[in-house]
């Protein structure tokens, strides 16, 4: 610990665990997007709220910028240390805390993970519905403070509509309990809804009270094979109208190639150029002639070639490890990520054209298609080839994400659905929101963070 502004944090702050390892400063310094190299001051492992305000205090009075950090599953550069920040982990505060069985609240800290969570909610017969792959690692605060979105948002929304109530400190110590669990409050401005979202720009998220529901209905997963991208948001409409979907997810023929090479088992003989997995509430005879009949309308239509229905729980992780498995298979390729949403009615049209921009402007790459269909909300993972350079390569990929960006803006689309903008998407902000809001924003920022120190350059330039 050669560096004395950490002598003196921990005067500051007497017990604080703080790391200061090369190894732990690159593993806390970076998130999954892995284009920087970290570079932190250290890392500051509070365990309890009082050390998140000595340390905030601290860096206010030094003036070191902080870098929240949760699970740094992130995939938008938001965790990010590479200019000497403390890295404020959560990692140890990640406790449940209070389970409300009126209110059908669990109050937990900010670095629990989201497995943890659901387990937390099965405990007293209920779930948290937000859930995607990297439940195991991303933690719920990170998953606040990035709105996170994933695989169930087609029937519970995303992670901004199960948060009750926010404990948060701001940058010079204060501690505020925003909303507090209730359902119904008109009393001034809603900040637990502007933390939402925030990216650690704003405040240090140290507990939340998240609503819980009842367990679905049992339901049953559908992989359909589809002949062509344009027929895709008919055969989404065909199910919709039939079923309870409780999700609609697409990908394609390439995805299938790098998952099933990561061990996941493809059931059909032949490949498809396009695939679906979709969740439905079934479990009685009804809900499965209702599937049947959505199924069987799109294939008389042609827009569905095969398909196959799971016949067991195993069965069933198998279809959806053919899509949740598409992360962590291309992860080796470095992939440049767009997560880009347009309302569901302009989606054929977008797609259509983002199909034409796509094809054209990356002729020698790889393409990955996925995303949340039923949602508007499309993943493109542009795949580096080995022999060209991170520099190119990102280079190349930045020039056709402005012009996707201003496809985009056509559409009234939005250039991160659920990744949040972090470093990665920053230069892309002004093209989907307007230079009237990002102004509001810069001043919010000012409020809140007067002298810029909590995640600096993420989002936005203060
Ligand atoms: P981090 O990466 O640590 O941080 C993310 C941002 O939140 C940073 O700006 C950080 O400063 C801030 N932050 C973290 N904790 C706090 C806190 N306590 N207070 C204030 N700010 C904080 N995302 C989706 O939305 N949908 C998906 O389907 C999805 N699937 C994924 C699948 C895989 C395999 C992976 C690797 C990622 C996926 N992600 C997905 C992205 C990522 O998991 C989410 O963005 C998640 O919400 C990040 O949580 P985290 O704890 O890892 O946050
Ligand atoms: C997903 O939908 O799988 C995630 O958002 C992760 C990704 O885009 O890679
Ligand atoms: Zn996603």
């Amino acid at each position: 610990m050669n560096d004395p502004r950490l002598e003196s944090l921990l005067q500051a702050c007497p017990g604080l665990r703080l790391k200061t390892d090369p190894a732990d400063l690159e593993h806390y310094g970076r998130d999954w997007t892995r284009r920087w190299t970290p570079a932190p001051l250290g890392i500051a492992l509070p365990a309890t709220v009082e050390e998140v305000q000595a340390v905030l205090r601290w860096a206010s009075a030094q003036k070191v910028a902080v870098v929240p950090s949760g699970g740094r599953t992130g995939l938008s550069g938001g965790a990010v240390a590479a200019n000497g920040e403390l890295v404020l982990s959560l990692e140890r505060m990640n406790k449940a805390l209070d389970f409300n069985a009126v209110d059908r609240t669990l109050t937990v800290q900010a670095g629990m993970p989201l497995e943890a969570l659901h387990n937390a909610a099965l405990e007293h017969g209920l779930i948290y519905p937000v859930d995607f792959a990297a439940r195991g690692s991303c933690t719920i605060g990170g998953n606040i403070a990035t709105n996170a979105g994933g695989i169930r948002v087609i029937r519970y929304g995303n992670t901004r509509e199960w948060v009750a109530g926010l404990k948060v400190v701001t940058v010079d110590g204060e501690v505020l309990e925003l909303n507090k669990g209730l359902i119904k409050n008109s009393s001034g401005y809603d900040f637990r809804q502007l933390i939402v979202g925030s990216e650690g720009t704003l405040g240090v998220i140290v507990e939340a009270t998240v609503r819980l529901t009842d367990p679905p209905p049992a339901s049953n997963v559908m992989l359909l094979a589809l002949p062509s991208f344009e027929v895709l948001m008919q055969v989404f409409s065909a199910f919709r109208e039939r079923l309870q979907l409780e999700a609609f997810e697409f990908f394609t023929d390439l995805a299938v190639r790098h998952t099933t090479s990561h061990g996941a088992h493809y059931p059909f003989e032949q490949t498809y150029p396009y695939y679906v997995v979709t969740e439905y509430a079934s479990g009685d005879e009804a809900g499965e002639a209702a599937a049947m009949a959505a199924f069987e309308h799109c294939a008389e239509q042609g827009w569905v070639l095969d398909g196959v229905i799971s016949a067991s729980v195993e069965q069933a992780k198998q279809i959806w490890r053919l899509r949740e498995g598409i992360t962590e298979a291309v992860a080796r390729h470095k992939p440049y990520k767009n997560d880009v949403s347009v309302r569901i009615s302009a989606m054929p049209a977008f797609l259509a054209q983002t199909q034409s921009l796509i094809g054209d402007a990356y002729p020698h790459f790889e393409v990955v298609w996925f995303g949340h269909i039923g949602d508007g909300n499309l993943h493109i993972n542009v795949l580096k080839p080995d022999d060209t350079s991170d520099a190119d390569f990102v280079g190349q990929c930045e020039h056709v994400t402005k012009l996707l960006a201003q496809v985009l803006a056509r559409y009234d689309g939005s250039i991160s659905a659920e990744h949040g903008i972090g470093l990665v998407k920053k230069p892309y902000l002004s093209s989907t929101r307007s230079r009237a809001e990002i102004a509001l924003m810069q001043g919010v920022k000012r409020a809140f963070d007067p002298s810029g120190l909590l995640n600096p350059g993420k989002v936005f330039d203060a």
